[in-house]
């Protein structure tokens, strides 16, 4: 496994093992178990209304989908949502302990799958058994290769006709560059002193990184994977200090 790939999983094992619903949405005031559960999977409605709505501003723009891919699913807050509008929803993390609450929080309800997936690649799904591929606050978190790697998989898992759907950041708002020179400054701490300073400030003594790509390149990357970019615009989801956008992609229903 590759070393960026062992870091994003240690950090996302443990933040999943230490307050998996607050390291999913982290309002300061929920850290420390206080999500209430419901409240929690409410947020993703929001978030899943959007990429429907723009899905139906779309031509051929589906309200419903058999098969839908939540890549990164965390505890499953946008499977949930989704599912309503889907047959079925299939959950991929890198986290144990996330998937574990996932497939708790979903017990004995049907037509959810969540799996564990610690390699670059979704070899584990079949070509074409999806009819949209989404993730959403998750590629953001991984080095650009890693999250394009994933990027040319939703465009294998797509059935012909099928979308993807996703959220990037693209830059750091300008004159945001304090934080990032804050977290290098601590990352070259010695003793282990890093360690102990976020856990003084964060509650937590890992971080997870946010990582930009300009849209030029994902848009490249997308018609490179012989998907169709139909839509994009701006999007704040990657939180304060960045900008980034949501993709909507098509793949050709008949192949050239
Ligand atoms: C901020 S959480 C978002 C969870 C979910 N998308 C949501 O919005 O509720 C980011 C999730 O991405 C997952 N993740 C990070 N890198 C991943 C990878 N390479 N493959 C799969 N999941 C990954 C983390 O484990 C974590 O659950």
């Amino acid at each position: 496994m590759s070393n960026d790939l062992t870091k994003l999983r240690q950090v996302w094992e443990t933040l999943g093992a230490e307050d998996p619903l607050w390291a999913v949405v982290s309002h300061p005031d929920k850290r420390g178990g206080r999500w209430n559960l419901q409240e929690f999977l409410a947020t993703g409605e929001a978030d899943v209304a959007r990429a429907r709505a723009l899905l139906a501003g779309c031509p051929d723009g589906p309200g419903r989908f058999p098969g839908v891919l939540d890549f990164g699913c965390g505890v499953g807050r946008l499977s949930h949502a989704w599912k309503p509008h889907a047959d079925h929803v299939t959950g991929v993390d890198i986290s144990e302990p996330m998937i574990r609450q996932a497939q708790r929080i979903a017990a004995g309800r049907d037509g959810f799958r969540f799996i564990v997936n610690t390699a670059p690649d979704l070899a584990l799904l079949p070509s074409e058994s999806f009819d949209l591929c989404y993730s959403h606050i998750c590629l953001q978190h991984m080095p650009w290769p890693l999250a394009r790697g994933y990027l040319l998989e939703f465009a294998r898992l797509c059935r012909p006709g099928g979308w993807v759907v996703f959220q990037l950041c693209s830059r750091p708002q300008p004159g945001t560059g304090a934080a990032s020179l804050r977290q290098r400054l601590v990352d070259a701490l010695p003793f282990g002193l890093a360690k102990a300073y976020r856990k003084w400030r964060h509650g937590s003594s890992v971080v997870f990184e946010v990582f930009f790509t300009p849209a030029d390149e994902v848009l490249a990357t997308l018609r490179s994977a012989g998907l169709v970019p139909v839509h994009q615009e701006p999007d704040d989801a990657g939180g304060p200090g960045t900008e980034g956008f949501i993709y909507l992609a098509r793949k050709p229903a008949v192949r050239a």
